[in-house]
């Protein structure tokens, strides 16, 4: 029984991440591999809409997560890492892509122009690839040159990738981290915002395609009931400070993306440029996960950013280093991510 709710668990994840049956039209198509972007807690906080040559990412509210993210910073960089994997799909149908973040819309806008001259993007073989991480990595360090490659794909006019290595570097970032852990699993409601995104069997998982699967993570299946009752009472700061503790030495580095200013906008551009690092990682064959405790904690990030000489607000925070895919993330059908005419 639990192995065939695995299957079809598998099957769904895979389904997602193949081309749409012939007939599908082009934009539904580019709608469905910018979906396939990381989200925080894979809400997937995004409408897309159709308007005259250009499709609008409009953030979902009723997705959004009070408590682990309050102005909602994250979900606007959630919209940036899907807007990143639209610009890369459009390049596989000729389309020239450009984005803008349109305050009076409170809408990503993606200008979207055929152009004879424009091919598929590297980075577009990896849109259906790239995953969050969260097991253990092998501890072999990048090459400098890829290390190079990634703080360049990762920074753009606002936003700088800064990349960490040295165990000199990391070990005060693993403190905070580790502080992050102890202060979000202490307070009560930040456990109970978690647990509303945790899908505790397939079943549940495959109802809505959206949260964070059990599969994905290794955790065993569990009666929802009995998974609410049970989740925050068992997840505990303290194995959660050693598990994290153990993933970060297992990794190659960290890397944090730091944007000039604080705004939706740069929100929007930082979810790009972590984006378009997985997706270049991926291309390498690296894995990234968040690590994003010393950012989501208000009073931790001003020392985060001084361990990391940062000229400006940190955005994102993650590992990265070598390891083997794990399951896949869902995602939910392209027409209930797409606003009706
Ligand atoms: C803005 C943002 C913040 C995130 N924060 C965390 C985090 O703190 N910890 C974590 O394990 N994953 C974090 N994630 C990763 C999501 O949980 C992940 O993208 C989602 O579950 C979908 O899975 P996938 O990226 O493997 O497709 C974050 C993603 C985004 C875009």
């Amino acid at each position: 029984m639990r192995a065939m709710g695995t299957r079809s668990y598998d099957a769904a994840a895979a389904a997602i991440r193949s081309s749409l049956t012939a007939g599908a039209r082009d934009d539904q198509e580019l709608i469905r591999l910018a979906s396939l972007a990381a989200s925080s807690h894979n809400t997937q906080p995004w409408i897309f809409e159709r308007a005259n040559g250009s499709i609008l990412i409009r953030p979902d509210r009723s997705r959004r997560c009070p408590v682990v993210d309050p102005e909602d910073a994250h979900l606007y960089r959630s919209l940036g890492c899907a807007a990143e994997n639209l610009i890369h799909a459009a390049s596989q149908q000729q389309l020239r892509a450009s984005v803008d973040f349109d305050e009076s819309l409170d809408s990503v806008v993606i200008h979207l122009e055929p152009a004879a001259d424009v091919e598929p993007t590297e980075m577009s073989a990896a849109l259906t690839t790239r995953q969050c991480t969260r097991t253990a990595y092998d501890g072999r360090p990048v090459p400098d040159e890829e290390l190079e490659r990634l703080r360049a794909t990762g920074s753009s006019e606002s936003i700088e990738c800064l990349i960490r290595t040295s165990s000199g570097d990391i070990e005060p970032i693993a403190e905070l981290i580790d502080a992050g852990n102890r202060r979000q699993l202490g307070d009560k409601a930040w456990r109970g915002e978690l647990v509303e995104w945790v899908r505790f069997n397939t079943t549940d998982a495959l109802r809505r395609h959206d949260g964070l699967a059990g599969r994905v993570n290794a955790q065993p299946s569990l009666p929802t009931v009995l998974g609410r009752v049970l989740a925050p009472l068992v997840i505990r700061a303290e194995s959660q400070v050693r598990t994290d503790r153990a993933r970060l030495q297992s990794s190659a580095g960290v890397a944090a993306f730091v944007a000039s200013e604080d705004s939706k906008a740069s929100w929007v551009e930082a979810g790009r440029c972590y984006e378009r690092f997985a997706l270049q990682a991926d291309l390498f064959g690296i894995r990234t996960a968040f690590i994003n405790q010393p950012v989501e904690v208000a009073d931790l990030r001003p020392r985060l950013e001084q361990l990391l000489d940062a000229e400006g607000a940190a955005q994102l925070l993650i590992r990265f280093g070598y390891a083997d895919y794990a399951p896949y993330s869902l995602r939910r059908p392209v027409d209930e991510v797409t606003a009706v005419p």
